[in-house]
């Protein structure tokens, strides 16, 4: 398989500092293209945040070379990771500039959380080379990549970016087909839809919805899948239970006006102290520090 050595990540922000954090521990070449000055200058002592949490060398952090030129930081790339705000049509300029400007083989990934890399890459000549590598955050601390396929993504193309993830320790998922919000996204959400129906039919409070998921099946998650969990009780009872339980679930086909309605409010979660619930500074800084911890222990395991 092709050794590909020089990584570029486009955008320095939360994402794109994390994973040129993964590919720099791990020896790899890494330049990271930032077009903010201020978020250029800090990248290198986030890093180091972040490699001090989890114990490691905090030296890696200045390893990473940082630069505002997009044409110089690609010009020798072999795999660049794009990870810059979540708009389509930015990333669909980036992917051309990208087509442009990278080594003809060089192989082009997005960092997309929910849009399909078709729609980032329609219209270009190198859609071969073009795929959907979903990190998830922490990138140095949550395993999963998932791998997307786009309509003209190449077989090539996903064996060697499913082969470069593994050797950096992550769990790349190969997602064969393109669909908004692949396969993590969909599901987590298809679980947040239910959970902000349920209050606001008021079947009960946030904090309870969030009680009953923390003190039941979620304990088991990290070890049972949902599919492993059917198999487990039996595909028997999981259709006597969907027979009951399937009718009363949400269907509607876009956002929850609950969910619209606390924006309008400005209730907007931790960003304005008041969102499904009320937020204290300190629970809000407990919170963050609980889960924080409780990812470099799963680590550790
Ligand atoms: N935050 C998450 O939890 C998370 C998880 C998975 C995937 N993602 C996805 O990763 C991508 C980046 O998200 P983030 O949370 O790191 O955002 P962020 O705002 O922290 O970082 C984005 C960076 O891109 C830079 N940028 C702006 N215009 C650019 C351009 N033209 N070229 C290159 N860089 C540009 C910004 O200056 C910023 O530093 C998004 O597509 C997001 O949906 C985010």
């Amino acid at each position: 398989m092709k050794d590909l050595r020089n990584i570029v990540v486009i955008g320095g922000g939360l994402m794109g500092a994390g994973i040129a954090q993964v590919f720099a521990s791990n020896d790899y070449k890494v330049k990271v293209f930032e077009p903010n000055q201020e978020v250029r200058l800090s990248l290198q002592d986030r890093v180091a945040e972040n490699l001090k949490l989890i114990g490691s060398d905090i030296a890696i952090a200045e390893l990473i070379e940082v630069c505002g030129d997009l044409e110089e930081a690609v010009a020798s790339a072999q795999y660049v990771t794009e990870a810059a705000p979540e708009k389509l049509d930015l990333k669909r300029s980036i992917f051309a500039d990208l087509e442009r400007l990278a080594p003809d083989d060089a192989i082009l990934a997005s960092n997309t959380s929910v849009i399909p890399i078709t729609h980032i890459t329609k219209g270009l000549e190198t859609a071969n080379r073009m795929v959907g590598t979903h990190w998830w955050n922490p990138p140095y601390l949550v395993p999963l990549v998932e791998v997307i396929q786009g309509d003209g993504t190449s077989q090539d193309t996903i064996d060697l970016t499913m082969g470069l993830l593994r050797g950096v320790g992550k769990e790349p998922a190969h997602v064969k087909k393109d669909r908004p919000g692949f396969v993590a996204n969909r599901l987590q959400h298809a679980l947040w839809r239910e959970a902000i129906a349920m209050v606001a039919e008021g079947i009960c409070d946030a904090r309870t919805l969030d009680t009953c998921v923390k003190n039941s099946f979620g304990l088991r998650l990290p070890v049972l899948g949902p599919l492993e969990n059917a198999d487990l009780v039996g595909l028997d009872l999981t259709l006597d239970i969907h027979r009951t339980v399937i009718p009363e679930l949400d269907r509607s086909s876009g956002p929850n006006p609950y969910l619209e309605q606390q924006i309008e409010a400005g209730r907007l979660g931790f960003k304005t102290g008041e969102g499904f619930r009320s937020w204290t500074e300190t629970e809000m800084s407990d919170l963050r520090k609980h889960l924080s911890e409780y990812l470099v222990n799963t680590q550790k395991q």
